[in-house]
């Protein structure tokens, strides 16, 4: 079973470059609504629970470095299934291989600085959602 919500950050990296507005604008015109959000910070400790998942990635210290190191904006997204749906809008973690028109093809620079984060799953996107959002910062 699909649920309709998907969780997603737009990372430091498209935060320091000034693209918040572009980026919210692109996942609106691709047919989300926006059930909760916030400007917010992640430090080395709640980004580090936030992708414990990843522990034992080679990568791990970095993401966890990287996304604590500037403002991240964290938001619940609402659409039909959302979950696969804002993957494709987003397009592969690496922007080298990103398909041409997605967010990350237009806004990332790097794997690691790569713009936005999508759930991977629906159960993942709940659980996402309640790391940023108590039941009454969203609609
Ligand atoms: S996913 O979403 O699980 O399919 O993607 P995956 O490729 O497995 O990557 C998981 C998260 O790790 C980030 N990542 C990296 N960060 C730093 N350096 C390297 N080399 C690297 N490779 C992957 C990737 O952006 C994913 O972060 P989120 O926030 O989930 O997008």
């Amino acid at each position: 079973m699909t649920t309709n919500r998907t969780f997603t950050m737009i990372k430091p990296d498209a935060v320091a470059n000034g693209h918040i507005g572009a980026i919210l604008d692109h996942i609106v015109k691709a047919g989300f609504t926006i059930k909760a959000m916030k400007l917010t910070a992640l430090t080395e400790k709640t980004a580090g629970e936030f992708y414990a998942v990843h522990k034992e990635r080679p990568f791990y210290k970095d993401l966890v470095g990287f996304m604590s190191s500037g403002p991240i904006v964290a938001a619940i997204l609402e659409k039909d299934n959302a979950v696969e749906d804002f993957r494709k809008v987003i397009g592969a973690t690496d922007p080298k291989k990103a398909d041409a028109g997605t967010i990350r093809q237009l806004f990332a620079d790097s794997i690691e600085a790569n713009a936005v984060h999508g759930s991977d799953s629906d159960e993942n996107a709940q659980i996402e959602g309640n790391f940023f959002f108590s039941a009454f910062e969203r609609v």
